[in-house]
């Protein structure tokens, strides 16, 4: 099997689940407060991790209960934690989440030591990188060093992952280092400016991301799938269909993007890898939270 380096951030979600997610100057008297392990990258770590990946999460945090809970919850799933740097002088980041009965939700983040993750801590790392094969990360780090990490993970040929969440702005010559981009339909229509709303909006927007020089778009639809194309085969694969209701959603996308890393390691074709990731993805929103909804190994068969 492949290996597999994912770099991002942890945080700690502190979420707040009511009938619906508050309007803008309104307050809502919630259900339930939940506090658990979030952050993009540290939810694909511990998505690969449970499905048996062999996977080096590389970060930042503090020295604090947060960055506590993020290390236990590391060893238990088996993530390498050789390039987790800790500093005490910073704090672990927090998020906090609004749920709706719909599983639905709306996050604000804040990366905390995360935020200061520089281009000489990947420098540090870099060997994390040269030893694996493919090189996974979102948008949730400084952009900078992000683009730093990818360019790294190219240069030792790794196959990279681009999950551009949340979407910020990249520079265009950066996209020809990116095997696979996943960005959900709202992060699409950010790179492209433009409105996605019919399934050849879909088609087209895949066809002009691939313009820019990635190799591979996967375009995440929520319950209505994913979209992928490569410019020599293209398809749209339906949500799995679930045996369970949808309770939280948070984190699907990630689920979504550590299994198809793992799919990849090993050596799926990407169809198969897909549609792997497509069940990993549906199975983890019937269970609450992000990292703890990340399904393991033998929850797929029973679902
Ligand atoms: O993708 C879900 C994650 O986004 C949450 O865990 C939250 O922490 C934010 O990073």
């Amino acid at each position: 099997m492949k290996s597999i380096s994912i770099f991002g951030v942890f945080v700690a979600d502190l979420c707040f689940i009511g009938d619906r997610i508050p309007n803008k100057g309104e307050t809502i008297l919630g259900k339930k407060h939940v506090v658990g392990p979030g952050g993009k990258g540290s939810n694909q770590s511990i998505a690969a991790a449970r499905l048996n990946g062999n996977v080096s999460f590389i970060t930042k945090v503090g020295k604090d209960s947060h960055s506590e809970m993020a290390l236990n919850l590391y060893k238990e799933a088996g993530v390498k934690t050789h390039s987790i740097i800790q500093d005490n002088k910073l704090f672990t980041g927090v998020a906090g989440i609004m749920i709706d009965k719909g599983g639905n939700n709306a996050i604000n983040i804040i990366s905390g030591a995360a935020e200061h993750l520089v281009t000489g801590d990947i420098d540090n790392k870099v060997e994390t990188i040269k030893n694996s094969e493919i090189f996974l990360t979102q948008m949730e780090t400084p952009y900078e060093t992000t683009i730093y990490a990818l360019k790294k993970a190219k240069e030792h040929k790794c196959i990279t992952i681009l999950n551009p969440a949340p979407a910020r702005k990249i520079d265009e010559d950066i996209f020809k280092i990116i095997d696979f981009f996943t960005p959900n339909e709202t992060e699409a229509e950010f790179y492209l400016n433009k409105k996605i709303e019919t399934s050849e909006d879909i088609k087209n927007a895949a066809n002009e991301l691939l313009k820019k020089g990635i190799k591979n778009v996967i375009i995440t639809l929520g319950e209505k799938g994913i979209y992928f194309a490569n410019g020599k085969e293209n398809f749209f694969l339906e949500a799995y269909k679930l045996k369970q209701p949808v309770i939280d959603t948070t984190g699907a996308g990630d689920a979504f993007n550590g299994a198809f890393a793992v799919g990849l390691a090993n050596d799926l074709d990407i169809k198969e890898a897909l549609t792997f990731a497509n069940k990993v993805a549906g199975v983890s929103t019937t269970k609450s939270g992000a990292a703890t909804s990340m399904p393991f190994a033998k929850e797929l068969t029973d679902n």
